[in-house]
C-alpha cells in the first residue's frame, strides 16, 4: 500500500450505510455519515442501497458494524475497570476517537502515515473537531517497532491500555499479526487487552462461502491491499495464550449472530469467514 488505505474507506462507506439501512442499529456512530464527506452522505442518504450487490454485501456491512460494537463493548468494560489508555491500531476512518465519552480516556491512533494524513484532511474537511486527548502515531506494522512508536507518543508503559484492531490483521503475513499481538500484550498488562478480528482460511469454508470470500479477496487485491493473514481459531487462541493473554475468547460467525442479530425481523447477519478475537492481559 503506498497511498492512503482504499479498504478503509470502504469500510467507512459501509458503516454510514448501517447508521441509515440497519433498525435498531448494531452500533451507533452518529459521525460515521459526517466523516464520509458531505458528497457520499448526501449520495448515501439518497441512495442507502448504493453499496449493496446482494447478500455479500449485507453481512459485509453486518460484521463491520459487529467488530465495532464488540470493541466498544470491550472497552466499556476495560475503563470501568480503570483503563485510561486506548490505542485503535490501524485506526482508518474509525470516528471513536471523536465521540469518546470517558473524560479521563487518552486515546491514540496508530496508522501508516499515507492513511493517517488521509483523515487527518478528512476530519478537517468534515470539521471534525481532534480533541486534545487524541494522539496521532504513524507507523508501518510490517517493518516498525510498534513499542517505540507508542512510547513516543506517550503511552505509559506502567498503565494497563486497551486495544483495537479492525479490518487489519487479513492485510498482514500471519508472522507481523503475531508479532505485534506480542508487543501489544505487557502494555495491555494489568486490566487491559485487545480485540481484533481475523479471518479464517479459505479452504475451510463451506463452497458457497468460498465462493462469496473469493469475490470479496478479489475485490481488496484489486485495490492493492491483498489478504496475507489467515488463522485456525484453535491454534490462533493458543497463541494468544502463550504470548500472555490471560482470558481469551474467540467469537465465531454463530456465536456473533446468536449475540447480536438473534432478534431481528430483518434477516441482517455475518457471513462465515470473519471471527473476532478478545484478548485480555
Ligand atoms: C480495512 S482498513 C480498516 C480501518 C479501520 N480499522 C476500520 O475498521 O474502519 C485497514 C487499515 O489498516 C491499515 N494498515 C494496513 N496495513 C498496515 C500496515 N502495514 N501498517 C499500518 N497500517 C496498516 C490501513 O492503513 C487501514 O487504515
Amino acid at each position: 500500500m503506498i497511498g492512503p488505505s482504499r479498504t478503509a474507506e470502504r469500510v467507512a462507506l459501509r458503516r454510514a450505510a448501517h447508521q441509515l439501512l440497519d433498525h435498531p442499529r448494531v452500533h451507533d456512530d452518529p459521525l460515521a455519515l459526517v466523516i464520509v464527506g458531505d458528497a457520499q452522505a448526501a449520495a448515501l442518504r439518497a441512495e442507502p442501497h448504493r453499496f449493496e450487490d446482494g447478500p455479500v454485501s449485507q453481512r459485509l456491512r453486518a460484521f463491520l458494524a459487529v467488530r465495532s460494537r464488540v470493541a466498544e463493548d470491550t472497552l466499556a468494560r476495560a475503563v470501568a475497570a480503570g483503563v485510561r489508555q486506548y490505542v485503535v491500531l490501524g485506526a482508518g476512518l474509525d470516528t471513536f476517537a471523536y465521540r469518546n465519552p470517558y473524560p479521563a480516556l487518552r486515546v491514540f491512533e496508530v496508522d501508516n502515515p499515507a492513511t493517517q494524513a488521509w483523515k487527518r484532511r478528512r476530519l478537517a474537511d468534515a470539521q471534525i473537531a481532534v480533541p486534545d486527548d487524541v494522539t496521532f502515531v504513524a507507523l508501518d506494522f510490517a517493518s516498525e517497532s510498534l513499542p517505540a512508536a507508542l512510547r513516543a507518543a506517550g503511552v505509559r508503559g506502567d498503565a494497563a491500555a486497551f486495544f483495537s484492531w479492525l479490518g487489519v490483521t487479513p492485510y498482514l503475513e500471519p508472522a507481523n499479526v503475531l508479532a505485534t499481538l506480542a508487543a501489544v500484550a505487557p502494555l495491555a498488562a494489568g486490566g487491559g487487552g485487545i480485540v481484533f478480528d481475523y479471518n479464517v482460511p479459505p479452504a475451510s469454508l463451506p463452497p458457497a462461502s468460498r465462493a462469496a470470500f473469493d469475490g470479496l479477496a478479489a475485490r481488496v487485491a484489486a485495490a492493492g491491499e491483498p489478504f496475507r493473514g489467515f488463522f485456525e481459531p484453535d491454534a490462533l487462541m493458543a497463541a494468544l495464550r502463550d504470548i500472555g493473554f490471560r482470558d481469551v475468547l474467540d467469537l465465531s460467525p454463530d456465536e456473533l449472530n446468536a449475540r447480536f442479530l438473534s432478534a431481528r425481523t430483518d434477516g441482517l447477519r455475518v457471513g462465515s469467514v470473519g471471527h473476532i478475537a478478545t484478548a485480555l492481559a
